[in-house]
């Protein structure tokens, strides 16, 4: 089997941050929520992975690269513009050949990887496997509706009134049969081809696709809450060792601590799950739990739980805690002492400020 992880897309629902950076590199515990995905394909034993990019090309390849750095040979396959997830489909054919694959939607987060689903596909033999959660919210989705028999009845994509609060997972398996179903179909409303169509498609023409129920958490990262949410529970349930950092002067960290090489505790406490990158330094400074503190930050008579701040960011002298926030990279947030006393900001197109 190969693996296909797409990587495309605009990553409205993140910006600003997602001005300057694809959002799949916007990272979780530290860790590009891309670099979960490769890691999960790679743990099934799938090692050729094509990555579909579009705009954010640069930024990608260079994170990912060849794809050596995680036991992996990386193929680079350009989308001209966000045409649909069975586009991505499409314009992969030549990669895929004849071969069965894994399709995976770069910014999904997925508890236990998918080592199990890749076994279950190649046991049973279908022509594709799609995961279903339940959700509060399947407009936002693709939606399932299956039969009482528990097969694929209907898959339709972000119904404004939903027969099931059963949505589809960004993770697919496929055999070779997908090609043609993706010819076969036309572009939604949104003017994208739809996976959904392409796999309704498969239906109709009588392959076999297997709904394989999701137990676990799943999480697709495109907003705030999901990303502060999917941090918490990669910090909750992965091993999260204690690094080299220094546990200096005056200072002391509780429960499971990451702390990255050259990071230096001044005066400050550290209550985990948290990890802190390398080169960042605390000072008088409180990091609490479910926080991600990435590399070369300044943290100093601040506190700061249940958010993630990208690297070479400074936060310094902020009388109140700083609480489900996501700060970018060299981002400032300073008390200064000018007059007149008053907010200060500098802020980029669509970023968001919350003040009590
Ligand atoms: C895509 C798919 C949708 C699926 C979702 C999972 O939506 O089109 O069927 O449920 O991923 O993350 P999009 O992220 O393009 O809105």
């Amino acid at each position: 089997m190969k693996g296909l992880i797409l990587s495309g897309g605009k990553g409205t629902r993140l910006r600003p941050l997602t001005y300057t950076s694809a959002k799949q590199l916007v990272p979780v515990a530290n860790k590009p929520v891309l670099f979960f995905g490769i890691e999960s394909i790679v743990a099934s034993g799938i090692t050729e992975i094509g990555i579909i990019v579009g705009e954010t090309k640069d930024e990608i390849r260079a994170a990912v690269g060849d794809g050596s750095q995680f036991g992996a040979q990386v193929t680079y396959i350009e989308q001209d513009a966000p045409r649909g997830l069975a586009h991505a489909v499409m314009i992969a054919e030549e990669f895929i050949g004849d071969d069965s694959f894994v399709m995976y939607l770069g910014d999904n987060l997925i508890a236990g990887g998918i080592t199990s689903l890749v076994r279950e596909f190649e046991e049973l033999g279908c022509n594709a496997e799609i995961l279903l959660a339940e959700v509060p919210n399947p407009q936002q989705f693709g939606v399932a509706e299956l039969n009482e028999d528990g097969t694929v009845r209907r898959l339709v994509e972000k119904p404004p009134e939903p027969r099931s609060n059963l949505a589809l997972v960004g993770v697919y398996m496929f055999d070779a049969n997908i090609f043609e179903s993706v010819r076969r179909i036309k572009p939604s409303k949104r003017n994208e081809l739809e996976i959904t169509d392409a796999i309704q498609d498969l239906i109709d023409r009588g392959y076999e696709v297997h709904p394989h129920k999701v137990r676990g958490w799943w999480k697709d990262t495109g907003k705030l809450a999901d990303m502060l949410e999917a941090n918490r529970i990669v910090l909750e349930s992965f091993d999260v060792q204690r690094g080299p950092g220094k546990i200096g002067k005056g200072s002391s960290v509780e429960g499971r601590v990451s702390l990255g090489e050259g990071v230096e505790l001044v005066d400050s406490l550290v209550r985990g799950p948290a990890v802190i990158g390398a080169g960042t330094r605390l000072e008088n400074a409180f990091v609490g739990p479910y926080s991600s503190i990435g590399e070369n930050c300044e943290l100093v008579r601040c506190e700061i739980e249940n958010s993630i701040v990208l690297s070479g960011s400074e936060i310094r002298d902020i009388g109140l805690r700083i609480d489900g926030s996501l700060v970018g990279r060299n981002v400032r947030i300073v008390k200064t002492d000018f007059k007149p006393k008053a907010y200060r900001f500098m802020l980029g197109d669509n970023s968001e400020v919350g003040i009590t």
